[in-house]
């Protein structure tokens, strides 16, 4: 009962894998990529090109702000979204226990300190906030935080799993004055390699983002701040132009999987994702609960069905700080979750048939007693 299994996302032999993305690229044509990755090659300019330009653009204009600042991944968009916004040395930033250890290396990175809050048992999203800190509020799985509606100086969103969800209409990522988005090959809008955007209608925090990528350059050898190399390559850009324009219809799918997973499993114990009534959900991870969870992956494992889970550990209990002094807390909802936590294969192109199977075994799991 109590056995992990020992396979992990990239494991290709299984009947269903966690992820597939090569089929978002068929759907797009690899002659239309060819097309797209020849361009680049040909104008001999691979960083910061007139391909990262016209990506800019649509990402822009897809979210309806002034700004994207095209960068090499969403932990680096987090990291400078924090330092433009005026995160400094010791600052707090708050975010949730739960969400992918990235935000506290970026926090830290930024010169910050998280601070951790505990996990909204009800929909396993980080909850609203009272603090003067910065919050950094992480969408998780393809749903809405209620932290964007928290009491601070400063918010910053982390849309990184919720990129094409839309609240009372909204997209998400359009209710901070910043927010950053990862683009790795797993997310909703996916690179074929790293990479990440920052979203902003302010034109100071986007000159200080586009200054930081690219070493804190503000003009010809003049560099304004320590930066770093932050920035994204050209044939990323492309590809992520051409994944624009098939947006909608991968949200659509990934909606339409979600739905059929919810609708399956209704009569199982599982517990199911708990989505607002006016949020419009782009799910990138269908996360389930259950206490039954390690049984449940190595029944699904021998059946030739991959899962994964978002994320075993919360971020307090991780070893990189688990001693540190900001870590000494107790969080029992994210703790509990991270038990209980099991994410089911969810991708474009994936069918019903396969959809059908996960529900049918996991059925089966709980028909043998549990
Ligand atoms: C919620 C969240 N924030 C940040 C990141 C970091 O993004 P990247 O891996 O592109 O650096 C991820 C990526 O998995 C994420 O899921």
């Amino acid at each position: 009962m109590s056995t992990t299994p020992s396979f992990t996302h990239s494991k290709t032999t299984q009947a269903i894998p966690m992820f597939n993305p090569t089929n978002e690229l068929a759907i797009i044509g690899y002659h239309n990529i060819n097309k797209a990755l020849e361009g680049v090659l040909k104008s001999g300019t691979y960083i910061s090109g007139p391909a990262v330009l016209k990506f800019e653009e649509a990402a822009a204009s897809y979210m309806g702000c002034k700004y994207a600042i095209a960068v090499s991944s969403g932990t680096m968009a987090l990291e400078l979204s924090l330092k433009a916004t005026g995160v400094a040395a010791g600052d707090s930033v708050t975010i949730n226990a739960n969400t992918f250890v990235a935000v506290a290396e970026a926090i830290i990175a930024a010169g910050g300190k998280p601070h951790l809050v505990d996990t909204d048992a009800k929909n396993w999203q980080m909850p609203k906030v009272f603090t003067e800190n910065t919050v950094l509020a992480s969408h998780l799985y393809g749903n809405a935080s209620a932290a964007i509606n928290s009491n601070t100086n400063i918010l910053i969103e982390d849309a990184s799993q919720s990129f094409g969800a839309k609240l009372n209409g909204k997209l998400l990522g359009g209710f901070a004055p910043i927010t950053a988005v990862s683009l790795y090959p797993t997310k909703n809008l996916a690179a074929t390699g790293d990479a990440g955007v920052i979203f902003t209608n302010n034109e100071a925090y986007a000159q200080k983002c586009r200054a930081l990528r690219n070493h804190g350059q503000t003009g010809h050898q003049l560099h304004q701040y320590c930066g770093t190399t932050g920035r994204m390559d050209d044939m990323q850009a492309a590809i992520l132009t051409l994944k624009l324009d098939h947006f909608e219809r991968f949200l659509q799918e990934r909606r339409h999987l979600a739905a059929l997973y919810t609708h399956k499993l209704k009569d199982t114990p599982l517990k199911l994702p708990v989505t607002e009534p006016n949020l419009e959900p782009a799910t990138n991870l269908f996360v389930v609960r259950t206490k039954y969870r390690d049984a449940l992956r190595s029944h699904l494992e021998k059946q030739q069905i991959a899962s994964g889970v978002h994320y075993p550990t919360p971020i307090h209990q991780m070893p990189a700080y688990a001693s540190l002094p900001w870590a000494q807390v107790s969080l029992p909802e994210a703790e509990l979750l991270a038990l209980e936590t099991l994410t089911l294969p969810l991708w474009v192109g994936m069918t019903e048939e396969q959809v059908n199977k996960v529900c049918n075994e996991i059925y089966r799991f709980f028909e043998d007693g549990k």
